[in-house]
Formats: structure tokens, sequence, C-alpha cells
């Protein structure tokens, strides 16, 4: 009798440890989402310092607190997003990344939380380019495999640079190696105030939605649109926007 009692109490014992062991890392730790961006994209994503700030990560670290999940964030070259993606190694990517028909058979897409537009930068005296139509012949600076990259291709005469970040392109843009850099309109911003001698062209190149893209058939999908409307609606998208853009 009093051996079944001690093992019935080791046992006990045990037990308690163990339930005491899970349930103190359970609410320690949330599960994790990955997200895939590019970090050279002010104001949607961007160092300061070793963290990633910006209109992007800010609302994905909203998704997130409604959630339930802990964010992180994964730097890498825009053009790798949506394989990171597909493959799962990251749970999203959201990257200023606009919704396209061509992303669209290898991604879903969440609603669109904000609109942008492709606008062309050119230097300030003696611009080659002074309109869109005036790219068919120029030397063109992009980032790889944006939208920019994308349509300027279709432009047979010109001669496109793909660069992996932006910023490179505006680089080469102020040495004189590319006539205009086609990129999207707040980064534009953003490289005109932090360069001299450049600007933007007043008319826009084309207009586009941004969305957060998942692995086709995700069950966070709808999750993340359902977070996205109360978002809007509280205002708190409206906010984060004001607060790197302005109103
Ligand atoms: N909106 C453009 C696209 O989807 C450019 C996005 C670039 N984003 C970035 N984080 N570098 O292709």
């Amino acid at each position: 009798m009093k051996k079944i009692i001690s093992l019935v109490l080791v046992a006990l014992l045990a037990c308690s440890c163990v339930l005491g062991l899970t349930a103190c890392g359970g609410s320690a730790e949330k599960k994790e989402l990955h997200m895939a961006t590019n970090a050279f994209f002010e104001p949607y994503e961007y160092y300061e310092g070793k963290e990633v700030v910006g209109i992007d990560a800010e609302i994905a670290q909203a998704i997130c607190d409604k959630l339930g999940y802990e964010l992180v964030i994964d730097d890498m070259d825009f053009d790798s997003i949506i394989t990171a993606v597909t493959s799962g190694k990251a749970d999203f990517g959201m990257a200023g990344m606009t919704v396209t028909d061509e992303r669209k058979e290898s991604v879903d897409f969440t609603d669109s939380y904000t609109t942008a537009t492709q606008v062309i930068i050119v230097p300030e005296k003696d611009s080659k380019v002074n309109n869109a139509d005036d790219l068919e012949k120029a030397a063109i600076g992009v980032q790889l495999g944006t939208t920019g990259d994308i349509y300027v291709s279709d432009l047979k005469d010109a001669k496109i640079e793909r660069f992996n970040k932006g910023a490179d392109a505006v680089l080469a843009l102020t040495q004189g190696k590319v006539d205009a850099v086609v990129i999207d309109s707040e980064p534009a911003k953003a490289f005109v105030n932090q360069n001299e001698g450049i600007k933007i062209l007043d008319d826009p190149f084309a207009d586009e939605d941004y969305a957060i893209c998942l692995a086709k058939g995700s069950e966070l999908t709808e999750k993340f649109n359902e977070a996205l409307k109360e978002l809007k609606e509280d205002g708190t998208i409206d906010k984060i926007n004001a607060k790197y853009i302005g109103d």
C-alpha cells in the first residue's frame, strides 16, 4: 500500500512539473509569424539602427497583436520575397508590394491597405527625360523585380539597369549613369529629400494598390483581412500613415 501511495505521489509530482513547465513556456512565447520584406524602402520599411521600422512594420505589428502572434521581420532582396512565401520560409510578405495579376498566380493577396503611384525621378537640371514618353529612349534605373522594372521592361529602346536596392538606382542617377529612375512615389520623395540635384516629374506613371501576400490558400489571409478591416475602421492605419507621411 505504502509503495502504491508513494508511486502515485511521484507520478503526481512528475505530472505537475511537466504541466508547470509547459504552462510557463506556453505563456512566455507566442507563435511567431515571419514577415518577408526588403527594408530599404522608406517610409514603408527601413532601418532605424538595427530595427526595421516604417508603415508596413507597424501595420504588421498591429495585425500580429490582434491575432496573438509575435512578429519577426526577415529582411531580404525584394525579388526573393514571393519565393520565401511560397516555400513557407516566411508566413507573409509585406514590402510596399503592388498587387499584380502575375504575382496572383503564385500568391494570395489580402485586401489592399494603401494606394501608391509609380513616379519618375530625374536630374533637376538638363534632364533628358521630361515625361513618360521620353523614357522610350532613356537609360532607366529600377529596383529588380519591382513593378517599376516590369513597366519599363516593355519599352523596347530603353536601356534598363536593374539594382537590388532603390537607393542604388538613385545613386546611379546622381552619378549620371542613368537618365531616370522609376520607383514608388513615397520612397521617391524620401530619396529626393536625401539627395541633392534630383526631382520627381509631375505626372505619375502608374497607379497601384499595396497588399500583403500569403501562400496560396493560407488560412491566415482571412484573419489578416479581418484585422486590416478593424485597423482601417478604428483609424489605426490612418494614424500610422500620418506618422510617416503626413496627411
Ligand atoms: N511597389 C513595387 C512593387 O511591388 C515596389 C516595391 C518595393 N518594395 C521594397 N520594399 N523594396 O514591385
